[in-house]
C-alpha cells in the first residue's frame, strides 16, 4: 500500500511516499531556513506563505522521485496537529484536495505520535515493528517534549512532559546565549564536540522535579547558563557582561556541560519512566524497546547517552537516521499506514488543530 503523506507542521514543506509503513520510496523537505535566519526563529506568516507556494512542487518531486503518479497512490495522509495554525491549514487543505479528487482515504495524523515512528521506518518487515511494542517512547524536539508508553504505533499514552521549555528550545537559548548563529541546536552541538570541550566544566543543574515525575523541566538549566555567561543581572534587568567575553575554550565548556546536564535529565526520565512502566501493576507484558524521535535526537551526546542506556536496560533502542529526526513527511506516511490498518480515517472535516491530542 502507497501512502502520500504532507507535513506543514512549521518551517518544513515536506512530501513523502512510503510503501507498507516501513520502505521509503521518496522524502522531500524544502527547508525555510534561509528565510527565517534573519529573524533567529520561525516567523508565522512567512512560513506560512512559504508553505502556499512551495507545496505543489514538492509534491510533484516526491511522485517524481518515486517513479509513482498519483493515481497509483492508495491514501493520504497529513500531520494536522499540533504546529503553527497557518502552517498546518496548508497541507490539510491540499491533502483534502488530493484525497476528494482522487476518491482516496484521508489520514490526519499526529505530528509528535508520527516522530516516535520515524525510527520504526525502514525496519526490514512487520515483525521487527510487532517486536518492538509495548515501547516506551521520547520525543524531543523545539516545541514538544515528551514520554510515552507506546503498545502499538497507533496506542499512546503520555506519561510526562516538559512544565516549560521543550528541549529543542532550550539548546536553541542556550545557543543564543553562547552567541551561536540560527538554528542553535545544530550548532551547539558542534561547539560541544570541539576537542577538548570538557562537560563537567560547569555543573549545571540537572532537572528531577518530585521523586515519581515523569516530567521535564529545562528553563532552570537555560537560566543557570544565562547567568553564569552573563553575571547576575542589575536592579532593571541589566547584564554586565555577555558572550564576547568568553574565550573560545571557555564557550566550548559551556557548551558541553550546557548538553551534558540537558541530556543527564533525560536519561534521568528515562530510566524513571522505565522502572515505572516495568513495575505497573496491571501486569502487562515488560518494556521491549525504546522509541525516539524529534529533532533533538540528532544530538551527537544524546544518541550515544541513549545506545548506552539501552544497552543497560536491555531494550532495544529505534533511533532515526538523522533526517528523519528532524521534521519530515516519511514518518507521518508511515504512522499513517497504521492508523489506515486500524480504520483511524478522517473525513474532510478535519481540522487543523495547534495542539496535541495527548
Ligand atoms: O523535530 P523538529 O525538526 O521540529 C519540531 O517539531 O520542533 O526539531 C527541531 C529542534 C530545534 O530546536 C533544533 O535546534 C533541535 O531540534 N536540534 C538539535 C540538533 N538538531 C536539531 N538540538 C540539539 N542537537 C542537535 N544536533
Ligand atoms: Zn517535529
Amino acid at each position: 500500500m502507497l501512502i502520500l503523506a504532507l507535513e506543514t507542521s512549521c518551517d518544513e514543506t515536506a512530501a513523502s511516499i512510503v510503501e507498507d509503513g516501513r520502505a521509503v520510496r521518496s522524502s522531500i523537505v524544502a527547508s525555510q531556513f534561509d528565510l527565517h535566519a534573519d529573524y533567529g526563529g520561525v516567523v508565522p506568516e512567512i512560513a506560512s506563505r512559504a508553505h502556499v507556494e512551495r507545496i505543489l512542487p514538492v509534491i510533484r518531486a516526491a511522485l517524481d522521485r518515486a517513479s509513482l503518479t498519483l493515481k497509483q497512490i492508495d491514501a493520504i495522509a497529513v500531520g494536522h496537529r499540533p504546529g503553527l495554525i497557518g502552517s498546518l491549514l496548508v497541507g490539510v487543505a491540499a491533502a483534502k484536495a488530493l484525497a476528494w479528487s482522487l476518491g482516496k482515504p484521508l489520514i490526519g495524523v499526529d505530528h509528535v505520535h508520527a516522530h516516535l515512528y520515524s525510527g520504526l521506518l525502514e525496519a526490514p518487515d512487520q515483525s521487527t515493528i510487532d517486536h518492538a511494542f509495548p515501547a516506551l517512547g521520547l520525543v524531543v524536539s523545539g516545541g514538544h517534549t515528551s514520554l510515552y508508553r507506546c503498545d502499538s504505533p497507533t496506542q499512546l499514552t503520555r506519561l510526562g512532559a516538559t512544565i516549560d521549555d521543550a528541549m529543542g528550545e532550550a539548546f536553541d537559548k542556550a545557543a543564543t546565549i553562547l552567541g551561536l548563529p540560527y538554528p542553535g541546536g545544530p550548532n551547539l552541538d558542534r561547539l560541544a564536540s570541539t576537542p577538548g570541550a570538557d562537560p563537567r566544566a560547569v555543573k549545571f543543574p540537572i532537572s528531577r522535579l518530585a521523586p515519581d515525575s515523569l516530567n521535564f523541566s529545562f528553563s532552570g538549566l537555560k537560566t543557570a547558563l544565562l547567568y553564569t555567561v552573563r553575571g547576575l543581572p542589575a536592579p532593571g534587568g541589566i547584564f554586565s557582561r555577555d558572550h564576547t567575553n568568553l574565550d573560545e575554550k571557555r564557550r566550548a565548556d559551556l557548551a558541553a556541560s550546557f548538553q551534558h546536564a540537558a541530556v543527564e535529565a533525560a536519561v534521568l526520565k528515562l530510566n524513571r519512566a522505565i522502572d515505572s512502566v516495568n513495575a505497573d501493576p496491571a501486569g502487562r507484558e515488560p518494556l521491549r524497546a525504546i522509541l525516539t524521535g524529534g529533532g533533538v535526537t540528532a544530538n551527537s551526546h544524546l544518541r550515544a547517552a541513549l545506545k548506552s542506556l539501552a544497552a543497560r536496560r536491555n531494550l532495544q533502542l529505534f533511533l532515526p537516521r538523522p533526517d528523519f529526526c528532524v521534521d519530515n513527511a516519511a514518518m507521518i506516511a508511515g504512522l499513517g499506514y497504521h492508523l489506515l490498518q486500524a480504520g483511524h480515517t478522517s473525513d474532510l472535516t478535519l481540522a487543523a488543530t495547534p495542539t496535541t491530542a495527548c
